[in-house]
């Protein structure tokens, strides 16, 4: 784990130092009518992903930005790593260790899907892209995704603060200034509800489970158990302890610095559920519901978000 940790570290410094010397107007480009922020992301490497080889053993995370992709992230390299120490010698071991790519699937230099090709099983990545933006022989081949949402007033809450200490990010004044751009598409990533929509039609596949950050966060043992039984790990109940454990946000933030470098501070926050009631004013709660309602509430993925429990005063 430690030479992809590095890489990670080593790819995100980069970036920041790369955007401090940008303009504000600078730091996103539009690819495919999405807006991307443009130290990590790049038209070649979305272009070179489109040939990418899924494998139908691989382990994927789909989450749109700040719904827990980090947390995730982690109790899956952990699952995939303990079942793999019980079935490979030391010498062939994991994943990202020797050929060094970066975890997001879509970030990172063009060639890495060539090394990626390399990678022994099981091989694991996250996506923040939509459905129809990810390669086909995901879907062909019929990868296991694991994909994660959070209530959105939760995710434009985590959202606002992240773009405020991350320089890839443009910066807003104010939060109202973040809420308008966040519900006209005019952030990185796109609209969430899009993105939950389009998620939507594929949520029926045996091949995608869907967990919230809610109830991870309400029951993580038993989340745990579940996403291993769905990716066919099987743990003893100390193994399962011990992923818990190591993924809890107490955890991960006391970790951070040595896994995500200075980025820790700004990404683990606050870890916590209904913190939008400290930022939405009663207007734009107003036009959250309402937006929610006309697009996703009468959906699948809608539904498993508990809106009015999670995101009613
Ligand atoms: P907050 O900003 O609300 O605190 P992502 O990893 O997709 O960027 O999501 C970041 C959000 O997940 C942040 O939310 C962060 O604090 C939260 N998070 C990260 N690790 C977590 C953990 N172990 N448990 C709960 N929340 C966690």
């Amino acid at each position: 784990m430690e030479t992809s940790r590095k890489t990670f570290v080593g790819l995100v410094d980069k970036a920041i130092a790369a955007a401090n010397s940008m303009r504000r107007d600078e730091l996103l480009f539009s690819y495919k009518g999405t807006l991307y922020p443009r130290t990590l992301y790049s038209p070649e490497t979305f272009k070179a992903l489109e040939s990418f080889e899924a494998r139908s053993d691989d382990v994927i995370l789909a989450g749109y930005p700040k719904s827990g992709t980090n947390w995730l992230s982690q109790i899956l390299t952990d699952l995939i790593a303990i079942s793999q120490k019980k079935t490979r010698s030391r010498e062939s071991s994991v994943n990202a260790e020797e050929l060094e790519v970066f975890p997001y699937l879509e970030v990172g230099d063009a060639e890495k899907y060539e090394r990626m090709a390399k990678l022994p099983s099981q091989r694991f990545m996250v996506t923040n892209l939509r459905p129809e933006n990810l390669p086909k022989s995901i879907f062909k081949n019929n990868a296991k995704i694991l994909l994660l949402i959070r209530n959105p007033k939760d995710v434009a809450t985590s959202y606002f603060h992240f773009s405020k200490g991350v320089a890839t990010l443009p910066t807003y004044e104010t939060w109202d200034d973040f809420f308008r751009d966040f519900m006209t598409k005019k952030t990185a990533w796109g609209c969430y509800l899009e993105y939950l929509s389009e998620w939507n039609k594929y949520a029926d596949k045996e091949n995608i489970m869907t967990v919230t950050y809610e109830e991870v966060k309400e029951n993580p043992a038993l989340s745990v158990k579940n996403i291993a039984t769905f990716f066919g790990i099987p743990l003893t109940e100390e193994e399962f302890q011990l992923v818990v454990e190591r993924s809890s946000f107490q955890a991960m933030k006391k970790n951070s610095d040595k896994t995500h470098g200075s980025f820790g501070d700004v990404l683990f926050r606050k870890g916590a559920v209904s913190d939008w009631k400290n930022l939405f004013s009663e207007d734009q709660s107003e036009k959250m519901d309402k937006a929610f309602e006309e697009r996703i509430a009468g959906t699948k993925l809608g539904k498993k978000l508990k809106y009015d429990l999670y995101c009613k005063a």
